[in-house]
């Protein structure tokens, strides 16, 4: 008797850790593999990942549906995609290709993170923002897709659409973004008001920019001092601007012209 109840803990104990080990299979990204997929196809850190798989294919997800259900619950596959993807939408949540906003690098839905990519491009400095100014919202440039499947969204175009958000304290009319040459010119932000540097022109992926010295949006950035390098074009003169510029815009700037208050610096308005 004594016997037979050991054997059958025993045998119990065994048929658990096989339960949780073949649970761990299915379930953990990094051992995932599939016999209809291959090897590795829930394994995010394979070659073979579902992930990269979708990068080279558009990233459509809706070819998924077939098998494993129209909300991705699992349908005749069996296998539900929401237990890894458990936001709302599960995988069409906005944040399984974009990320959640708070990465620290940027990162595109095919996994580019070099700024030299222009899906990559100055995205973290605008959308993060930064010492110069506020974040800069996706509106801001783009049209923003209620949905994965929004017109316009997904489709199949070389490259995204800049479409400058014309309610915006940003918009300017003139303002263009060159597709071709990967530059926006006459930007308010970088220069288009009464006394900034009206037509200056910049490269999205240019690295070594210097668009964010004082002088680049307002002034002339090869002169010598902060005061002379952001001084205006034109409603100051060095007659009339005897002072620290901080004492006059000192909600900006202080005396030593040190951006304190960024949400106040590139915000539609002269403080
Ligand atoms: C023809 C039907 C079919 C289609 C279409 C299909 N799958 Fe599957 N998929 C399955 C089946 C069946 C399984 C479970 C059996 C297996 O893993 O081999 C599975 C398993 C998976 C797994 C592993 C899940 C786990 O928990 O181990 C992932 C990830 C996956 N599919 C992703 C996708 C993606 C992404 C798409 C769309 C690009 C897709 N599948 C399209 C049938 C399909
Ligand atoms: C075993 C967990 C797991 C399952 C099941 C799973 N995924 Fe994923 N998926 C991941 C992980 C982890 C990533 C992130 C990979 C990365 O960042 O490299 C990912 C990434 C993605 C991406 C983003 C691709 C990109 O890089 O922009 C999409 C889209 C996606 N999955 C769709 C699906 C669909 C559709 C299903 C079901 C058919 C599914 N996934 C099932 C874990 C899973
Ligand atoms: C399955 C992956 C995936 C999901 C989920 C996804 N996107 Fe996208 N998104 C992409 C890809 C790929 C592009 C580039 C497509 C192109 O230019 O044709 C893109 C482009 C964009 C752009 C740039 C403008 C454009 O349309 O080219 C914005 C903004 C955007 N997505 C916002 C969103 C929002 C908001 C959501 C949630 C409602 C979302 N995306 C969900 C993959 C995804
Ligand atoms: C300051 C303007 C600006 C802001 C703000 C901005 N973007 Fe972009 N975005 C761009 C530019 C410029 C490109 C490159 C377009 C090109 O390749 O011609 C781009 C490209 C992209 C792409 C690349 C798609 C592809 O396939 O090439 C995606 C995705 C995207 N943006 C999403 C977003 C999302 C999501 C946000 C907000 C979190 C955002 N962007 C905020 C300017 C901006
Ligand atoms: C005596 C007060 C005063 C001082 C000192 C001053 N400003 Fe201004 N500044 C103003 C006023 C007033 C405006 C708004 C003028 C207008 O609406 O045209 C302005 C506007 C600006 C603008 C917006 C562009 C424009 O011409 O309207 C910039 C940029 C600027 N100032 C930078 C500076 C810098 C840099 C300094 C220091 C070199 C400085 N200011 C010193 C009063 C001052
Ligand atoms: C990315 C472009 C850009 C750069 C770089 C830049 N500015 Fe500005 N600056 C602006 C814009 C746009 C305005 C117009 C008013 C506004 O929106 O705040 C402005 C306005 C100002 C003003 C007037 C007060 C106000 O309203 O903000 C001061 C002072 C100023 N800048 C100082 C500086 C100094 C000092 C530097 C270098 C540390 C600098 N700026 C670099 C874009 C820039």
């Amino acid at each position: 008797m004594k016997r037979l109840i050991l054997l059958s803990t025993v045998l119990s104990l065994t048929l658990i850790i096989g339960a949780c080990s073949e649970l761990k299979d299915e379930k953990s990204p990094t051992q995932g593999n599939s016999t209809i997929h291959g090897v590795g196809f829930a394994n995010a850190a394979s070659e073979n990942s579902h992930a990269k798989f979708l990068q080279k294919n558009g990233l459509n997800t809706q070819t998924c549906k077939s098998c494993h259900g129209y909300s991705y619950e699992g349908g005749t596959a069996n296998k539900s995609c929401l237990t890894c993807h458990n936001k709302p939408d599960g995988p069409e949540n906005c944040s399984t290709c974009h990320g959640t906003g708070n990465e620290t690098v940027w990162k595109d839905p095919y996994g580019n993170t070099n700024s030299t990519v222009r899906s990559v491009g100055m995205h973290q400095i605008h959308v993060k923002g930064g010492s110069l100014g506020s974040p800069v919202p996706c509106k801001t440039c783009h049209v923003i897709p209620s949905k994965v499947t929004s017109a316009g969204h997904l489709d199949g175009a070389a490259h995204a659409e800049i479409r400058f958000d014309t309610t915006s304290v940003f918009y300017r009319s003139n303002a263009v973004y060159s597709a071709a040459n990967v530059t926006c010119s006459n930007t308010y932000c970088h220069g288009n008001f009464n006394g900034g540097n009206l037509t200056s022109t910049m490269t999205w992926t240019d690295t070594s920019s210097t668009a964010a010295q004082c002088g680049s949006c307002h002034g002339d950035a090869s002169k010598a001092t902060l005061k002379e390098k952001a001084f205006p074009k034109t409603g100051h003169t060095a007659a009339t601007v005897t002072s620290d510029c901080g004492t006059c815009h000192n909600a900006v700037v202080n005396s030593s012209l040190a951006i304190i208050n960024p949400s106040r610096h590139v915000n539609g308005r002269i403080d």
